[in-house]
């Protein structure tokens, strides 16, 4: 199908046999359940037995650095590749099973959109419609009007800027009457403004209630437009959740400074709650909660030592997502942000 958008192709996954479905309980109005999702190609594990559970309403962010196994998992959710191991259920349909019914009201496209250049944007949609049926061409100008295409729909997608291209393509996701969007990093590429009206895009999208998983790699997009998330790296999720329980873990951090910043690291490491202290150029820094630190300031000037400063860290979600998705330098003790957001689950 090159020259079409990869729009979720019914008889992608149909033709495979189908893969063990594990202990996946069917839920049909969750938009996306997977469980235990691999792929493999030879030695290197792609996507490594991932979780993923989007619900109807969400606009879910699926965040992770470069090869991270994003494309492959989002291809596996549209039926495009066949995973490895575990289940996939669309609105509590089986891809492998059920094959083009399951992919009712889901479209998408994984990385760019592709579209036959030398025809005009409105022809590309007229193709596209052709191959979905179903009243798909009725709806043609509707998805132009969405995407603010329509001024520019006679003119040869060839001529077209990326965010254009990347707007048609989700016109062509429209045509068929979506309720479930599986995006593919739909604003990389794409310049301020393109964002800015891509975001504005999907925020249209949410509000008309079809459900939107979104890749992306950029932090602050996640953040503007998602609720929640699930955050993957090196092919396993690190967290998954909602964005606001995982910006509250990042609350937990204090850097310290005392008149005997040595005996202070002591102090900090004998204190009960008292997590991943270290010493800094400045002083000393430890995570804990809100409770232990009162009760370590308390400690402190009973070994004697004057407080010069304690202050909350305040760590941005940028630093916790570098966290989460580079070295691990938190997990390295299990009670930084990462061993906190690996145990917060679906919460
Ligand atoms: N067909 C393939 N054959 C071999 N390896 C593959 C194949 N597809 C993906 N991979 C590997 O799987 C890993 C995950 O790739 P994937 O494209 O899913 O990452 P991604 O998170 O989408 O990255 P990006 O942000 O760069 O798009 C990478 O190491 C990649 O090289
Ligand atoms: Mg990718």
């Amino acid at each position: 199908m090159s020259g079409t958008p990869t729009a979720a192709s019914p008889q992608a996954a149909s033709q495979q046999a189908p893969v063990s479905s594990g202990s996946l309980e069917p839920d049909e109005a969750l938009p996306v359940q997977a469980r235990g999702l691999v792929k493999r190609y030879g030695e290197i594990v792609a996507v490594d037995h991932v979780d993923l559970t989007v619900r109807a309403g969400d606009v879910y962010g699926y965040l992770g650095p470069n090869g991270a196994g994003k494309t492959t998992s989002l291809r596996m959710l549209l039926g495009l590749i066949r995973p490895t191991e575990g289940s996939i259920r669309l609105f509590g349909r089986d891809p492998l099973l059920a094959g083009a019914g399951a992919l009712d009201g889901v479209a998408g496209f994984v990385e760019a959109p592709r579209f036959y250049p030398y025809m005009t944007g409105r022809r590309n949609l007229e193709l596209c419609a052709a191959f979905d049926g179903d009243g798909a061409s009725e709806r043609i100008d509707e998805a132009l009007d969405v995407v603010d295409l329509a001024p520019r729909a006679k003119h040869k997608v060839g001529g077209y800027s990326h965010g254009m291209r990347q707007r048609l393509g989700i016109a062509g996701a429209l045509l068929r009457r979506p309720r479930l969007l599986l995006l593919d990093e739909p604003a990389t590429g794409l310049d301020p403004a393109g964002m800015r009206d891509m975001r504005a895009l999907i925020r249209r999208l949410a509000d008309e209630r079809i459900t939107v998983l979104l890749s992306s790699h950029i932090l602050a997009e996640v953040e503007e437009l998602c609720d929640r998330v699930a955050i993957i790296r090196s092919g396993s999720v690190v967290y998954e959740g909602s964005l606001s329980e995982l910006k509250r873990t990042t609350a937990g951090g204090y850097q310290l400074r005392t008149t005997d910043d040595l005996r202070a690291l002591e102090v900090c490491q004998a204190q009960a709650g008292i997590e991943a202290v270290g010493r800094t150029p400045g002083g000393v820094r430890f995570d804990a909660d809100e409770v232990e630190v009162a009760a370590l300031s308390i400690a402190l000037v009973g070994a004697g030592l004057g407080i010069i400063t304690l202050a909350s860290e305040h760590a941005t979600l940028e630093d916790l997502f570098f966290r989460l998705t580079e070295g691990d330098q938190v997990e390295g003790n299990g009670s930084g942000p990462a061993g906190a957001a690996g145990g917060s689950g679906e919460a």
